[in-house]
């Protein structure tokens, strides 16, 4: 084997080679597997492509486990997948056709190792590995794909347009792995992206969306935004995001790039989490500049309001990817509208009730927010940066020496609605909310303490403004 497997997987890959042999048919591991191994990245799956039946030859491995694992086979497209330990194991046909497992075109050509391989994406997916006995473990690799990522390139076997209309989805995979393994994609190949682009039209947005969150958990997810800025794909499936681009001047007075400030936000926070709705709230903070930008005379560029606008973007833009309207989005949403909170705190006299009100508020999300403030501080001159972030030690400081004292993450006000209702004999109705609501201003701006008796004495107090006697 000329690639570095396990041995549970060299196990594997011996128990398919006697099934193909006793089956009469060759057998290729093929794709990403191979692909991944060579440059060294995790595996999860194996793709494995015979000239014969795809289906027959699952089965037939299958039988040579015990216990024998389940089978599951798509008899429309020739397709068989087999689980072992976690390790998913896929079988297919060689065909002629273009190579997509979720094609809805059924009838498929059967075809050689070599019309299989051209057929495939990129010569870094296309390198086989023969499980045949004459030549176990020899590399098969038409298309120079292993000097491909050793160079690291992406292209495309066939002539690019080709591949692309093939499927248009691959334009977007070629981004994906460009940004996943830090590839440059081959000049031929990006230009028939850039000619294609609107042939992603036709995709589902499902598959893009998939596409997207890949981009965004790679190292460096401004790679893959750039390119898809650059090849015109952008504009078409996102073009708010397109809209954050271009530093305006008037008066020679200038402000940044929006587009570049938030990759450089995005790819900060990347180093620091991977967690995928926090990289979203990175790449959205900012959306709301474009409609908010103003030139305002004595002051220059503003974007007064810009984090509410954005905010209130995000649910359609979370429906537009088709990305999911549960508590993610809620919570993408609630730090793009406080992402200016903590900053604005640093520019004042740092009130124990700015404190409590911004901990209230992001409740407890609040590390996360305080994570994306940091990442948004992209100055260019150091000793700024080096007062935003000392300033920041102080909003954490004070924030630590507020929770110890007034225990404010989840917090809930002390007197509940329904002990209202008892207390004066209310049914539900504006009055509960009126001091509900009065009781938690008063606690946050520190007029009564965070205890229960303060706040129940606070609650007679207001509801005899209200002539409301105990009953
Ligand atoms: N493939 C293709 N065109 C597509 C999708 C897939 O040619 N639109 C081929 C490629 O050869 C690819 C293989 O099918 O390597 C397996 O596809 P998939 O599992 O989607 O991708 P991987 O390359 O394995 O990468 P990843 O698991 O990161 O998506």
């Amino acid at each position: 084997m000329q690639i570095p497997c396990t041995d549970k997987e060299l196990f594997i890959f011996k128990k398919i080679a006697h099934a193909a042999e006793e089956l009469g048919v060759e057998t290729f591991l093929i794709g990403g597997f191979v692909r991944d191994k060579i440059i060294g990245r995790d595996t999860k799956d194996a793709d494995i492509v015979c000239l014969g039946d795809g289906i027959a030859l699952a089965h037939k491995v299958a039988e040579r486990f015990n216990p024998k694992p389940y089978v599951a086979y798509f008899k429309n497209f020739g397709t068989a997948q087999i689980k072992l330990d976690g390790f998913e194991i896929e079988f297919v046909g060689a065909r002629k056709e273009s190579y997509r497992s979720e094609s809805r075109k059924p009838d498929v050509e059967p075809g050689t190792l070599e019309d299989d391989q051209n057929r495939r994406d990129f010569t870094i997916n296309a390198l086989a590995i023969s499980l045949n006995k004459k030549n176990y473990g020899e590399l098969i690799d038409p298309f120079e794909g292993l000097q491909a990522i050793r160079e690291g390139v992406i292209k495309t076997p066939l002539e690019p347009l080709q591949t692309f209309s093939d499927d248009p989805l691959r334009m977007m995979r070629a981004i994906r792995f460009a940004a996943q393994l830090n590839f440059v994609i081959e000049e031929e190949t990006f230009n028939a992206i850039v000619a294609d682009a609107e042939r992603i039209k036709i995709v589902s947005q499902e598959r893009i969306t998939d596409e997207l969150n890949k981009i965004m958990l790679s190292k460096k997810p401004s790679i893959g935004w750039d390119l898809l800025s650059k090849s015109g794909l952008l504009q078409i499936i996102f073009p708010q995001m397109m809209a954050l681009h271009g530093a305006a001047y008037v008066d020679g007075k200038g402000h940044k790039d929006n587009f570049y400030h938030t990759l450089q936000v995005l790819d900060n926070i990347s180093r620091h989490t991977k967690d995928l709705w926090l990289r979203w709230a990175a790449l959205l903070h900012d959306i709301g500049k474009p409609a908010t930008k103003r030139f305002e005379d004595g002051h220059g560029w503003t974007f007064h309001g810009h984090e509410v606008v954005g905010a209130r973007m995000v649910p359609k833009i979370f429906t537009k990817l088709k990305l999911p309207l549960n508590d993610r989005m809620r919570f993408v949403q609630k730090l793009v509208e406080l992402h200016l909170r903590p900053i604005s705190l640093t520019k004042e006299n740092i009130t124990d009730s700015a404190v409590r009100r911004l901990l209230f508020d992001a409740g407890e999300d609040i590390d996360g927010l305080m994570m994306l403030c940091e990442a948004d501080i992209t100055s260019k001159n150091k000793q700024k940066v080096q007062r935003y972030l000392q300033n920041f030690e102080m909003v954490r400081h004070r924030m630590k020496e507020v929770e110890e004292k007034d225990h404010l993450r989840n917090w809930q006000p002390p007197i509940t609605g329904e002990l209202i209702m008892q207390v004066f004999g209310l049914s539900p109705g504006k009055k509960v909310g009126i001091i509900k609501d009065a009781i938690r201003e008063a606690i946050l701006d520190g007029v009564i303490p965070n205890t229960y008796d303060a706040a129940y004495g606070f609650m007679l107090q207001k509801a005899n403004e209200l002539n409301l006697q105990p009953v």
